[in-house]
């Protein structure tokens, strides 16, 4: 099942990468060299440049070294490298079934470099955009109900710590993953080759150490609010009239609106589910894996594509908790929200305290005492 899973994957990859892979191999000779029937030529460094040039371009490259060793021959060779590829100095040449024999390292680095960085990097810029005009036009929501001074519980210290534990491992991970995906190309030019290496190196271990972190308190932050994300009746027809947005009040919703619960469905349970599942597996943290090279280029796909995903959704969710709705920060700071904050965002929920269905504090945590009195939370 898995290596039927794997090929599927791999030959689905292998013709996304065969278009901008096709339209260089006719132009393209690799030097020196007599490949092998099917053989499709990197479509980078471009055929008009010298390895001379190259060298001065991408400094450190070393093709024709390289490219002799692949050459060399296919037999095991001697490699400090463990597992299963162990004397495997350079990924072989492989034939998925439906697609020509092509050099799975490249056909990776393809997808990377021409679907993944530019279409993930401008879904991740048009939303950081959308989010910008939408704040100037319409500034953040809420404030036109007066607080009343009663304060409600809407975190407890418990789901607080776990909400923030996991948006910080969440930011470390978007951050050192944006600037390894992109840096490239906005930091690269400004800090230069050797601050650029060692920031990207350093980066590249954080994200490494904080993604277990991001696991383990992504699984606690499921468990916690799994209860008030479930579907309910109502959450339809919020959806659809888009929670009141266009309008002059939102639609009443329970203690989570159901943006909110889609949120937390594709962007917490399976978005957090995939991006963690691949991540471990390219930390080499799931027991009796092999790690073969294409499963790590399959692995870093899904992850990548996944994760930009996420960060585009959570811009939205960050949004949303910070400038787009006055008090709703202060909420998941100190545990509480007025009333008022409650009536305005959501109404079912607030109703339901009142009535006692829901009791105004859950834990036994005394109430800080700047809010047990009138002065509001926003
Ligand atoms: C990094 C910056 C983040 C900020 C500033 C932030 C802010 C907030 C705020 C203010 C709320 C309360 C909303 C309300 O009262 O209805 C909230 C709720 C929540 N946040 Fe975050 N958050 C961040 C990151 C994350 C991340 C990374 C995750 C998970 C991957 C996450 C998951 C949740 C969940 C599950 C809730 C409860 C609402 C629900 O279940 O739909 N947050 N966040």
């Amino acid at each position: 099942m898995h290596a039927l899973f794997r090929t599927l994957l791999a030959s689905a990859l292998a013709l996304l990468a065969a278009g901008p892979l096709q339209a260089q191999a006719d132009a393209t000779k690799p030097e020196g060299a007599n490949p092998p029937a099917g053989f499709v030529a990197p479509a980078e460094p471009r055929p008009d440049e010298s390895q001379a040039q190259r060298t001065k371009s991408q400094p450190g490259n070393n093709a024709p070294f390289w490219r002799g060793v692949r050459e060399s021959g296919q037999q095991p060779g001697l490699s400090n490298l463990p597992g299963a590829e162990q004397g495997v100095l350079i990924q072989p040449f492989v034939q998925y079934p439906g697609s020509r024999l092509t050099n799975a390292g490249e056909a990776w680095r393809q997808v990377r470099n021409r679907w993944i960085i530019p279409y993930g990097g401008a879904l991740v810029l048009i939303t950081a955009l959308a989010l910008a005009i939408f704040y100037w036009r319409r500034g953040p929501m809420g404030g036109h109900i007066p607080d009343t001074g009663r304060v409600v519980e809407r975190f407890t210290p418990f789901e607080r710590s776990a909400h923030w534990a996991n948006a910080g491992a969440f930011s470390i991970l978007a951050i050192s993953g944006l600037v390894m995906a992109f840096g490239k190309f906005f930091l690269l030019p400004v800090i230069g080759a050797t601050l650029f290496g060692w920031l990207t190196y350093g980066l590249k271990n954080l994200h490494n150490f904080a993604g277990p972190v991001f696991a383990v308190s992504l699984v606690i932050v499921i468990l916690t609010f799994v209860r008030d994300n479930l579907p309910a009746a109502g959450d339809l027809k919020w959806l659809l009239r888009f929670g009141g947005l266009f309008g002059k009040e939102e639609i009443p919703s329970p203690r989570f609106n159901a943006a909110e619960k889609l949120v937390f469905w594709a962007g917490v349970f399976v978005l957090g589910g995939v991006v963690v599942g691949s991540g471990l597996y390219m930390d080499k943290l799931l027991p009796g894996m092999d790690y073969l090279r294409t499963d790590m280029q399959v692995a870093h796909m899904i992850h990548a594509s996944a994760a930009l995903l996420m960060v585009a959704m959570f811009l939205g969710h960050i949004y949303l908790g910070t400038l787009g709705t006055r008090g709703a920060l202060a909420g998941m700071r100190t545990g509480y929200v007025d009333e008022a904050w409650g009536d305005e965002h959501h109404k079912l929920w607030i109703e339901d305290i009142r009535a006692g269905r829901v009791p105004a504090q859950r834990s036994t945590e005394p109430r800080p005492a700047h809010l047990t009195t009138a002065g509001g939370t926003r």
